[in-house]
């Protein structure tokens, strides 16, 4: 009976973290594992980077594989789901996570672009939803591990709420998100599984280098995070860890903005 233990509140369950080898979703994985949780690290492209996070994992004691998947491909998407279950019997947490930018301009947007975005950013959360809320409901709660069948996080963005030029593909898989997690939530709740979605800001990771890189960027950026600071992995990986851990046990179909006040309209403090 671990569900207690508030050091190690995933300690016994299993995790699934796709685009896990760098930035947010790296710090996820290491966040669960230190919870207790074995991962799977999944990635695309990067193994050395899986590989270097996964032994990372093991020289504290952690359980870790790598797992290479595009998730917008459905049959790598079922193989890999296949590998945490022959490896591990079940699985108990599901972090959905990989995503990309391809930024233009509308006018100047390819379909190609629009395209892989969307694919990626949004049909791979519902093919590995999919998969998970199988497992979920086959196998429905095991006392002592969790209170819940399962757990789906959905990585969203401040995005799925604020409208961002240049960025239309970005914006329209993350507002999907938020209505395919909200989705979920309602349909699963009924098994006992909880949907729940991260909407992260300003987070320094490769994904957004170009937005801090430099002192004059960063202060730029600054001006839209009231609390004053530019995010990090880590604040992520704890709201993650408290999402997948009893301690939210009530709480599903909620997105929690990781954001420093970014969905606050910083621009309002002194004008309107
Ligand atoms: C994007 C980042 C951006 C942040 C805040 C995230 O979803 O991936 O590139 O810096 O939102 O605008």
């Amino acid at each position: 009976m671990n569900t207690q233990n508030r050091k190690r509140p995933l300690e016994g369950q299993r995790a699934l973290v796709t685009g896990a080898n760098t930035g947010i979703g790296a710090a996820v994985a290491e966040g669960l594992a230190a919870a207790g949780a074995k991962v799977l690290i999944n990635y695309v492209s990067g193994r050395d980077k899986a590989e270097g996070l996964a032994g990372l994992i093991r020289a504290k004691d952690g359980e870790a594989i790598v797992f290479e998947a595009d998730v917008s491909r459905e049959d790598q998407v079922r193989a890999m789901f296949e590998a945490a279950l022959d490896t591990w019997g079940s699985l108990d947490i599901l972090v959905n996570n990989a995503g990309l930018q391809k930024d233009a301009p509308l006018v100047d947007m390819s379909l190609g672009d629009w395209e892989q975005v969307i694919r990626v950013n949004l049909t791979g959360q519902f093919l590995c939803a999919r998969e998970a809320a199988k497992e979920f409901v086959r196998r429905g709660v095991q006392p002592g591990l969790s209170h819940s069948a399962g757990k789906i996080i959905c990585m969203s963005s401040v995005h799925d709420t604020i409208p961002w030029a240049g960025h239309a593909n970005y914006a329209a898989s993350k507002g999907g998100v938020h209505m395919l997690m909200k989705t979920l939530a309602q349909e699963l709740a009924m098994h006992k599984i909880r949907v729940n979605g991260i909407a992260p800001g300003a987070i320094k990771t490769p994904i957004n280098v170009n937005a801090w890189a430099t002192p004059e960027k960063e202060a730029q950026l600054l001006e839209l995070i009231p609390y004053g600071r530019v995010g990090y992995s880590e604040d992520v990986a704890k709201a993650a860890v408290w999402l997948a851990s009893d301690e939210s046990d009530y709480v599903t179909g909620a997105t929690l903005y990781v954001d420093g006040g970014m969905t606050l309209y910083p621009g309002f403090e002194s004008g309107g």
